[in-house]
This record gives structure tokens, sequence and C-alpha cells, in this order.
């Protein structure tokens, strides 16, 4: 329930986001569909801080909500699939209400943010049973980077199905990168990019066992809960797109069609200046910050989805359980608007500065790959060892730098996430990193090397590291990492 005596505000978001082609998740367009206006409860709401402060209830739930035309049974935060987009400054507080009414035990980890990992913050170990509040508070810090986070539920175990349930929200953080008056004349979109798995009444469908060990796909992708959106580019031809990938296991290749991307951003930061690139490929859990720029006469984008292979389980042959995300066709995502009229607006030349980081005081090596467990069938280890919730993995000083070769061994890609920390990427296979930036989550392809720099500065406590494909990540495919004092 929202209380409205609150001082903060609900915006109704993406205003240009008007209309939606329903029933057509397909290249193929049919001749049938309408562009048909949205009513406004389709609209993502969104939550914006005011002196200082966030503050909101958060109820998760099974709703029934429209997705894309479809009449869906899912979970929601506040029945909203995605969930509300939530706003805040560095320096604000969060407090969040939240009552867990679905039928199982929950949580909310807070994607990419640097704050607490322990109390009632970002705290993965918390465990929130049915019919259970709990409100989560913490502070952004004052140098608190901004950019694109999101939250979703990290209870081990049951993370992939909940997230696939619909579970997931955007966090932005509003500041520096913000400012950029090239970046403030822009027109801001948000897309969330999830997959369903819906039975012919609606009813979110079971994933069988073999899809798990890939890690699930639905073959609904909806873009903001809808199917096929347009974007209206309205003012100056200037596009800034900020996209998150909240899918349990789809890797989205992204192109636009007739044109290339200006990235700002990957994860929840900014790089230095802006790159261009043509294609973005964006494994679960990272975001990218773009900018897209209309060309002279009117016309249309259309953002694509391109075919991925992100390997296999081996021995089963392709079929079912390999090549999952490797149909031959690219599949619309979502459509950009145009008009000429519009008087182009220019690109910004410098971003944020990023500061390479001193050598590490300390290296460790992290090999994943999945094995033979008596418990599971097959399960997925670093290191050769499953999850195990009572063990600390790797403990870690405060005050420390510290490389990490993340080496894939098995058959499938792997995107590595490490909670509460940015990291920067040194090298691939040896060869160097010349792009400086910070992520949250970067891919090791099978076979690939990857090392990784991070600093842990502040925040003690105890949390996680582990695979972005969910399932992965359920069936063990994580560690703890404790950061002593
Ligand atoms: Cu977005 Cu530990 O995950
Ligand atoms: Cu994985």
């Amino acid at each position: 329930m929202v209380k409205l005596n609150r001082r903060q505000f609900i915006a109704l978001g993406t205003a240009s986001m008007g209309t939606a082609l329903v029933g057509n998740w397909l290249y193929q367009e049919k001749k049938s569909s309408q562009p048909k206006p949205l009513s406004s409860a389709n609209l993502t709401p969104v939550y914006q801080s005011s002196n200082g402060l966030l503050e909101l209830d958060l109820e998760a739930r099974e709703s029934l909500v429209n997705l894309g035309g479809q009449q869906a049974s899912l979970l929601t935060y506040n029945g909203q699939i995605p969930a509300p987009r939530l706003e805040a400054k560095p320096g604000d507080t969060v407090r969040i209400h939240f009552t867990n009414n679905l039928e199982q035990p929950t949580n909310i980890h807070y994607h990419g943010l640097h704050i607490p990992l322990v109390g009632n913050a970002d705290n993965v170990f918390l465990k929130i049973e049915p019919g259970k509040q709990l409100t989560y508070e913490f502070q952004i810090a004052s140098n608190h980077p901004s950019g694109t986070f999101w939250y979703h539920p990290h209870l081990h175990g049951l993370v992939a199905e909940q997230l696939f349930g619909g579970l997931a929200g955007m966090f932005i953080v509003r500041g520096e990168l913000d400012e950029i008056p090239e970046l403030k004349a822009a027109q801001e979109e948000f897309l969330v990019l999830q997959d369903f798995s819906l039975d012919n009444r609606g009813k979110r469908a079971d994933s069988a066992h073999m899809s798990l060990m890939m890690g699930r796909e639905g073959d609904i992708i909806a873009v903001n809960g809808q199917a096929n959106p347009s974007i209206n580019l309205l003012k100056g031809g200037l596009l800034r797109l900020r996209i998150l990938n909240a899918s349990p296991s789809r890797f989205y290749r992204l192109a636009l069609e007739d044109s290339a991307f200006y990235q700002i951003a990957t994860d929840g930061n900014s790089f230095s200046e802006p790159i261009e690139v043509n294609e973005l490929l964006l494994t679960p859990g990272q975001r990218t910050d773009v900018l897209v720029k209309a060309s002279q006469e009117s016309g249309q984008y259309r953002l694509l989805n391109l075919p991925y292979d992100r390997g296999s389980i081996g021995m089963m042959g392709g079929g079912m359980m390999g090549r999952r995300n490797n149909s031959d066709t690219p599949i619309v995502l979502a459509k950009i608007n145009y008009k000429s009229t519009v008087e182009s607006l220019t690109l910004p030349t410098k971003l944020a500065p990023i500061e390479p980081l001193p050598e590490p005081q300390t290296v460790r090596r992290f090999e994943l790959n999945h094995g033979m467990n008596p418990a599971v069938g097959m399960a997925f280890l670093i290191n050769g060892e499953p999850y195990d919730r009572d063990r600390l993995h790797t403990q870690v000083q405060l005050n420390t730098i510290e490389d990490w070769e993340l080496i894939n061994i098995g058959v499938m890609d792997h995107p590595f996430h490490i909670h509460g920390n940015a990291f920067q990427v040194i090298s691939r296979n040896g060869i160097p990193e010349l792009l400086l930036a910070w992520r949250d989550t970067v891919l090791v392809k099978r076979g690939e090397r990857v090392r990784i720099r991070m600093p842990f500065r502040d925040f003690a406590g105890k949390t996680v590291y582990h695979c972005h494909v969910l399932d992965h990540e359920d069936l063990g495919m994580m560690g703890n990492l404790m950061i002593s004092a």
C-alpha cells in the first residue's frame, strides 16, 4: 500500500512511451496489431526522494497484471511489472517498509549500490517469511557514483524463480553525471528487459530440470512489461536509454537498426567519455546507459535482440538444453520514432574521470565449472565446491586492493557478480583491457580467464559473489565473502 501522506511523490514515468504494440513478440509483425494507448496503470510508477529521504512501502505479492496485452499471474512489487523505479541522490536516506505477501520467504538485494552489507541494508542473509515485514534502511554515501542500479530478491535457492516471476525494479542514483548539460538536455527513457514463461491460462509455467541447468529462459520477452513498445523521441533528437537485463538467464545482444549506440556507462558507473558501439551484450544483472542520436529525416530505429550462443551442456548435444538463445531471427524489443523537425543536440565529450587502481596486495583464483553433486545431480561450483551458507569461502581485509582471476573451465558462459564493491577489468585471456570502466558484473565466457581488480575501501561484513545466471547461483555457483575491518 502506498502511503500518500508521505512527502515524496509518485510520478508517472516515461510519458512518451504512450503506445505499445500488443501481441507481437516476434520480429514478424502481425498486420492486425494496432498501436494502443496504454492506460496510466501500465506505466512504471516512480518514487523519488525529497528532502534527503526516499521512503516507501513495498509489498511483494502475486498479482494479475497485463503483460503486453495478455493477462498474467506474476510475482510483483506493489502489483507492478517491472517494479516501481526508485530514485535517490548521494547523501539520501532510503527507508523501505517491506512486506512479504508471497508464499515463500524472500529478501531484497540492492544490486550495484555501494552501501552497508549488514543490518537492514544490502544484506542477503536476511530472510523474510511469508506474511512478515521488515524495514530496510540505509544511507547512500555523499560520494556515491550516479548510475543505474536495481533491486531484486536474493534468497539462495529461490532467486531464479522469484526473478522469473517478475520481481525486479530499477534503482537510480542521480548525481554528477546527470548534471552534464548534454545529458540533462537529452530525453531520458528506461528499459527493463525481462522474460517470462506462461501456460495458456496466464499462470507461470514450471521450468524443466534441464532448463534449470542451462538457466531458464522464457519465450515471452517484455520491455517494461510491454510487448515491443514505441518510444517517441520528442526533444532534440537525443535519447538517453538506461537498459537493465533483469532476466534470470537470458543474454541480450542489442543492436539498433541503422544506427550506433554511444555508450556512456556500464553497470552503475560512467565511462570517462562516450564510446561508439554497434552492439552491446547485456548479461543478466548488467546495465548499460547509452545515447541514441536521431538522423536528419523522420524515421524509426528498431532496437533488436540478436542471437547469442551462451554455450550448452555438451554431453546432451544441442537440442532443448543447448543453444537456447541462438534462434536465427533477431527479435524487435522496442521502436524509437523520431521526427525531422527536431534540432539535434550534441553528444557530451567528457563524462566522469576514472582513476586506474594501484597494484593489488593479493591475487586469488576462482575456477567456475559444473560437476555432479549427489544431492541435486548437476551442481555449479566455484573452485570445485558448491555454495555452503555456513562457510566463509573468501576473506579479505578492508583498505586493501585485490586481483581476482576468474577462470571459466566449463562449457557455458558465466556472468560473475560481486556484491557491494565495483571492480575494474584488468585483462581477458592475458590481454590487457584498454577500456577503463567500473563494473559489478563481468562476463566470463567459456574457456576465458578474466582478471579483475577491486578495492575494499569501506563497509566491512559478510556478503556474496556468484554467477548471475540465477539458476547457476541457486545450484551452487556462489561463495561467501567476509570483508574484515
Ligand atoms: Cu543481482 Cu547477487 O545479484
Ligand atoms: Cu553461470
